[in-house]
């Protein structure tokens, strides 16, 4: 079998082509390789490479910087995944599109489940929203489409709220971080093996939106707010010695931290459709996060 990944450099898809299973031929694409505003390019690789899956992980990923690039970031997350789902439905692949909490507003009060209607708020989720939109429309009813939503990434790589914590936490003696905002991390590693268990199991979740998409939910079982996961990273970092010392965290509100973007306050995914579908046992986040630190420190040795 052969994958296709996109964004090949970034965290996510650094996992996934860390933990191929032995029988698949992997195609990973950087964005010097692939770039996805370049539309006959995406259509010319995946006419001559043919892949059974492509993975989309490439995404204009900075909400910040989104707000300022509007244009920019649609074409990248939004127009480009139109551009795949038309040319896999010729080609007959198949797409594994990565999307985000972010499609949520978060005023749900409750953790939103795969079928909820979107409510993006800020640049980014209104391109992670439309590229749903875009593979819904092309690729609905013909079993060649998924989108897997998660939230929070974090990684042992790469650009991410631990990686920058354990530096701030080694750096700083105050850090401001807010408690207002609450969901859930989800680990580049757990989300690479979901993204296997996709493919392997695909039967299994044909049919399950009636004509539509499938949509499944993957991130760490718990909720914690980013301030309760900046105290655990000072902690389990201190504890296995990859920081010498832990700053002081401040706890702070959203509307005291200076944005451009409005944040969804609570986007928690439900998980409960891909456990079951895919026999799912998510680990909860203050595991994972010890995980991490100890793959990281394992690095280090
Ligand atoms: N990070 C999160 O918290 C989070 C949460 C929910 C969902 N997601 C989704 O999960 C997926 C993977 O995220 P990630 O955290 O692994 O992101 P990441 O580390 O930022 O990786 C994204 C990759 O896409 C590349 N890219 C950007 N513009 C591109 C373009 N025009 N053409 C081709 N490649 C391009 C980036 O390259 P450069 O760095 O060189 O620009 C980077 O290598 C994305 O779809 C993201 O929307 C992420």
């Amino acid at each position: 079998m052969k994958i296709l990944i996109t964004g090949a450099d970034g965290q996510l898809a650094k996992a996934i082509v860390k933990s191929k299973p032995s029988n698949i031929e992997i195609i990973a694409l950087t964005k010097n390789d692939l770039n996805l505003i370049d539309k006959n390019k995406i259509k010319k690789i995946i006419r001559e490479t043919r892949p059974d899956w492509v993975i989309n992980c490439a995404a204009f990923t900075n909400v910040e910087k989104a707000e300022e690039n509007p244009d920019l970031v649609m074409k990248i997350n939004s127009e480009s995944v139109k551009t795949i789902s038309d040319t896999l439905k010729s080609s007959k692949g198949n797409l594994l599109h990565i999307s985000s909490d972010f499609v949520f507003d978060g005023k749900k009060g409750k953790s939103y489940k795969p079928y909820d209607k979107l409510s993006p708020l800020g640049i980014y989720g209104k391109s992670k929203a439309k590229a749903e939109k875009y593979i819904n429309q092309i690729l609905g009813g013909l079993n060649q489409g998924i989108i897997l939503r998660t939230s929070w990434l974090i990684g042992p790589y790469g650009k991410n709220f631990l990686i920058k914590m354990l530096e701030l936490h080694q750096t700083k003696t105050n850090i401001n971080v807010v408690m207002d905002q609450i969901g859930c991390i989800t680990s580049t590693t757990n989300l690479a093996n979901v993204c296997w268990k996709i493919i392997k199991n695909k039967s299994r979740l044909l049919d399950i939106n009636n004509k539509k998409v499938p949509i499944l939910h993957y991130c760490e079982a718990g909720v914690s707010s980013w301030y309760d996961i900046a105290e655990a990273i000072g902690e389990i970092g201190l504890r296995y010695k990859l920081i010498s010392k832990k700053a002081k965290i401040n706890p702070i509100k959203t509307i005291d931290y200076p944005s451009k973007v409005e944040r969804p306050l609570f986007s928690l995914l439900d998980c409960e459709l891909s456990k079951r579908l895919l026999d799912l046992k998510p680990p909860n986040w203050r595991f994972t996060l010890e995980e991490l630190i100890k793959e990281i420190k394992q690095n280090k040795l």
